[in-house]
This record gives C-alpha cells, sequence and structure tokens, in this order.
C-alpha cells in the first residue's frame, strides 16, 4: 500500500518580542542565521524530507516578506502556500488554519524558528512518514527542559506524558518543534480549548495521541543537533554553529537551491538562471560550484 502524501506548514508568525528591537520590523524568522534567513533552515528540513507542497503561515506585517523571499517556490522546484495567523493563538492553531491546505493528507509541521542537523536525519524523517497513521515527535535531552514541552519516558523508554513548560520538568526530554500528525490532527485540534496563556498548545494535540496511544516518541541522540533560535544568545548560537560547520567543511547547511538540485526538484541550470542577476556574492559561487553527481554521493 503506498503511504499518504504528507503536507508541509512552516509556522513563521508569533509576536516575537523576545528579539526586541531586532524583530520590531521584520519576522525573527527572516533574520539572518549566519549567511541566509532562518526559515531557510525549516524549510530545507522539509525539503530533504521530500516534501514539495509546503504552506507558510505568518501574522499580516510579515506575510509579505515571506513573499519576496520565498515566492511560490517554483524557484527551488517546490511549491509554496501561504496563509495569515491574525493572532498568536498557538502552535495547534496552524492546523486549524491550514485545513483546506491539507486536506485528505498527512501533515508535517514546523515552527520556524527551530534548526536540525544531523547525518541521517533525513532518512529518519522519510521513515516517519511511512507510518500512515499516529503521530510523531522527537525528544531532545536539554539542560533547561522547564522552557519546553517535555516528555517523561517509562523505564522501557515508552512515553507517559506530556508537558508544556512545566515548573518541575519529570525528565530532561524537550519535544522539539517538528511534528507528523496523520489527518485526524484537524478534527482533535477542533477539539481543543486555549490553555492558561490563551494559546491552543501542540502540547495539548500531541496529549490527545498519547492518549489515544498513537504517539511515537523517536529520540534525537547526542550526535544530532537541535537549536531553538528564540532568544539572542541561541540565535548567535546558532550563526556561529553554521558558520563554523561551513567553514570547516566547506559544504552548506540548510542552502534550499543545494537540495533542490540533489533532490532533482530543478535543475541546477534552471536554478542559475532564476538566482542571476540578482545574486553577485559568495553563495552563488557555492551554488555554481555544485556538482549533481557529486551532491547524490554526499
Ligand atoms: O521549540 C520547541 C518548543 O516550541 C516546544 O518544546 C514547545 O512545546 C512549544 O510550545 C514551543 O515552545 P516555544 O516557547 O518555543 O513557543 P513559541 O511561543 O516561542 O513559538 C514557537 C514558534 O512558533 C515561534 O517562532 C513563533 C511561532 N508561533 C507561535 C505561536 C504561539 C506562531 O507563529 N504563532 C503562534 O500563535
Amino acid at each position: 500500500m503506498k503511504s499518504k502524501n504528507t503536507k508541509g506548514i512552516i509556522l513563521a508568525g508569533g509576536a516575537g518580542t523576545r528579539l526586541y528591537p531586532a524583530s520590531i520590523h521584520i519576522s525573527k524568522i527572516l533574520l539572518p542565521v549566519y549567511d541566509k534567513p532562518m526559515i531557510y533552515y525549516p524549510l530545507s528540513t522539509l525539503m530533504l524530507a521530500g516534501i514539495k507542497d509546503i504552506l507558510i503561515i505568518s501574522n499580516p506585517d510579515d506575510i509579505d516578506n515571506f513573499k519576496k523571499l520565498l515566492g511560490d517556490g517554483s524557484h527551488v522546484g517546490i511549491s509554496i502556500q501561504y496563509k495569515i495567523q491574525y493572532e498568536p493563538k498557538g502552535i495547534a492553531d496552524a492546523i486549524l488554519i491550514g485545513e483546506d491546505f491539507i486536506g485528505e493528507d498527512n501533515i508535517a509541521l514546523i515552527l520556524g524558528d527551530n534548526i536540525f542537523y544531523g547525518q541521517g536525519f533525513s532518512d529518519k524523517i522519510k521513515n516517519v512518514m511511512e507510518r500512515d497513521s499516529g503521530a510523531t515527535v522527537f525528544g531532545y535531552n536539554v539542560k533547561t527542559p522547564e522552557k519546553f514541552g517535555v516528555v517523561e519516558f517509562d523505564k522501557n523508554m515508552k512515553a507517559i506524558s506530556l508537558e508544556e513548560k512545566p515548573q518541575k520538568p519529570k525528565s530532561n526530554y524537550a519535544v522539539v518543534g517538528l511534528y507528523f500528525y496523520d489527518n485526524k490532527a484537524i478534527e482533535y485540534a477542533k477539539q481543543l480549548k486555549p490553555s492558561a496563556r490563551g494559546e491552543l498548545e501542540i502540547t495539548d494535540l500531541n496529549k490527545i495521541y498519547l492518549e489515544k496511544k498513537q504517539l511515537n516518541v523517536e529520540i534525537l541522540g547526542r550526535g544530532f543537533v537541535w537549536l531553538d533560535t528564540g532568544s539572542f544568545d541561541t540565535l548567535l548560537q546558532a550563526s556561529n554553529f553554521v558558520q563554523s560547520m561551513e567553514l570547516n567543511a566547506g559544504k552548506k547547511i540548510g542552502c534550499i537551491e543545494e537540495i533542490a538540485i540533489k533532490k532533482g526538484y530543478i535543475s541546477k541550470e534552471k536554478i542559475i538562471e532564476n538566482m542571476h542577476p540578482k545574486f553577485k556574492n559568495e553563495y552563488l559561487e557555492y551554488v555554481l560550484s555544485l556538482n549533481k553527481e557529486e551532491l547524490l554521493n554526499t
């Protein structure tokens, strides 16, 4: 049986006040993380997983800037649509806003300020997408779990509870901002009630799957890097990380043009045609230097 199609949603709204004044005039998700806008990273995560139908959700002030940056996605061989979230009503609200876009398909929801890096990650995601039913989230060991959604495990590493930003976390495993759902998420999201902070919590949606024994929790191990770029320190940390990896290896992280060529979404010639004459820098040089055959081996 062929597994269901998965549509991607990037949630790129929110107030962004934690990065004021840097994000008063522009969405924080458009701020640079080293050499590219932050949204390139979650977008590249979806593209690497083979997801080509993507919805970007942002607030009324910022949506046009995202359109200016990424257009309809055809320059990298994918399809991008846009929807406005008028109020930051919570992460699970993305499922409701995206209902028409999702249609009958499964869903990959990623937060615009989450960066993932690690060997074998796309294969891991592709395996997750083979599951037709239920939901999958990822747990990552962190020093400050109280800042995140937290998953607790029993001694067999089976998930037994989920809590959003608990004062006394029951584990050190944060639930990262990448969620896979079957189509039932739409129905479940409609049942959610706003939390004490007035949001439709993604943790509450995940709890529904947990209660129905339909939640898979995959661990991202120590060789894996997950960065939530929501504060000045983590934003700088992310830029430093990307810079260091790129300078050492001579390969870019989150370069959507490279991924599009590697995945065969569009030819290198077409990509270059789309970039010229706007790009006149090292980024263009990098894309010019790419060799599809070599990319397939990396
Ligand atoms: O980063 C992972 C964490 O993301 C999870 O562990 C938590 O369970 C989850 O609640 C979330 O926590 P945050 O405190 O990071 O959520 P924040 O409110 O910062 O929102 C995350 C991103 O989603 C941020 O870039 C803004 C965007 N957003 C958020 C809300 C609430 C929206 O676009 N619309 C919204 O209504």
